[in-house]
């Protein structure tokens, strides 16, 4: 039986994750640092991923398993203090590695994210295994761990799988401070009948994922026979591509009048260093990857 521990999981993805895993009545015992506002549908623990003594005992009181390791301070938000997010993202990650090794956990989930790619990754199209340059110290973070993954599981056998996640679509749970946040935000200006300053320039091109994906492309990678897995480190994987300007006429197409101003901040150069659009091939062949949500699927639930 699965006992799976979340850490982070009163973000965007662990919020979906524990959903997703109530509908299979598995056991979830989920770790956030900041306390629920609500009622969860599983056992909550707060608990600092940073505190590795607090983690281990937790894993080991629930007889925990499965691991996914949510926590991470995002693209944007890394930027304004680099020293935190470093600290962050590599040693909580550093925890989870040991408490996995030493307590024999079967298999951890840990995303990786397209931050990990850069300028020199030819970026019209980004393949499996390109030169990667990343300019936040987010993708740093992100693309250290996938070299961990690879070396920890050479080293320790340790199974941890891991997807580099485009920008996430989700409405129920608000975006956690990346560059890609802007779809969210303006789809909600679009519901609430109020204007939207844009952060990126109109013609930014980005690929995104609506959540049901996102959750779906993590079960089924989890699932997968490790024999079947050609890649040690974290899988190319994408759903649609769009700019700020497609966005807005998908939007007005669907009967909503929003009116948006465009302000490029800080976050166009980090979009400027990222993929216009993803081959995932790799993780169609390999586990059979088949994203169910395209652009115009994304937009209309979104906007529901
Ligand atoms: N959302 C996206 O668009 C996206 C894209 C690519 C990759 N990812 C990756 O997916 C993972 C989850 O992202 P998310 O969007 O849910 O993030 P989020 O920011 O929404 O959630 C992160 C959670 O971690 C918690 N947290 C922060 N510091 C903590 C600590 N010290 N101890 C315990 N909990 C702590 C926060 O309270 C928050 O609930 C991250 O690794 C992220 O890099 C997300």
């Amino acid at each position: 039986m699965d006992r799976i521990l979340i850490t982070g999981a009163l973000g965007q993805l662990g919020t979906e994750f524990i959903k997703h895993f109530k509908k299979l009545n598995v056991f979830v015992l989920a770790t956030d640092i900041k306390l629920p506002k609500y009622k969860l549908q599983c056992e909550f623990e707060q608990a600092d991923s940073l505190d590795k003594t607090r983690i281990n005992e937790l894993v080991k009181k629930h007889d925990i398993n499965i691991i996914y390791h949510l926590v991470a301070i995002l693209s944007a938000s890394g930027e304004k203090d680099p020293f935190k997010s470093w600290k962050l993202n590599m040693n909580s990650f550093q925890n989870i590695a040991e408490i996995s090794v030493e307590n024999n956990i079967k298999k951890v989930f840990w995303p990786s994210s397209m931050a990990v790619f850069g300028t020199e990754s030819k970026l019209d199209l980004v393949i499996q295994n390109p030169l990667m340059n990343p300019s936040t110290i987010y993708g740093i973070t992100k693309l250290v761990g996938e070299k961990l993954m690879e070396y920890y599981f050479n080293r320790f056998r340790l199974d941890i799988r891991s997807l580099r996640y485009p920008g996430i679509v989700s409405v129920e749970t608000a975006p956690g401070g990346g560059t890609t946040d802007y779809i969210i935000d303006m789809i909600n200006a679009a519901k609430k009948g109020i204007d939207y300053t844009c952060f990126l320039d109109e013609n930014t091109e980005l690929p995104m994922m609506y959540i049901d994906d996102a959750i779906n492309s993590a079960i089924t990678l989890m699932a997968a026979k490790k024999s079947n897995l050609s890649i040690l480190g974290s899988y190319n994987i994408t759903g649609f591509s769009i700019t700020p300007k497609k966005l807005l006429n998908e939007i007005k197409s669907n009967g909503f009048n929003l009116k948006v101003n465009y302000e490029p901040d800080f976050r166009q150069k980090i979009a400027d260093s990222w993929p216009k659009k993803i081959d995932d091939s790799s993780s169609k062949k390999d586990w059979g990857w088949n994203p169910e949500f395209g652009l115009k699927e994304t937009i209309i639930e979104a906007l529901k």
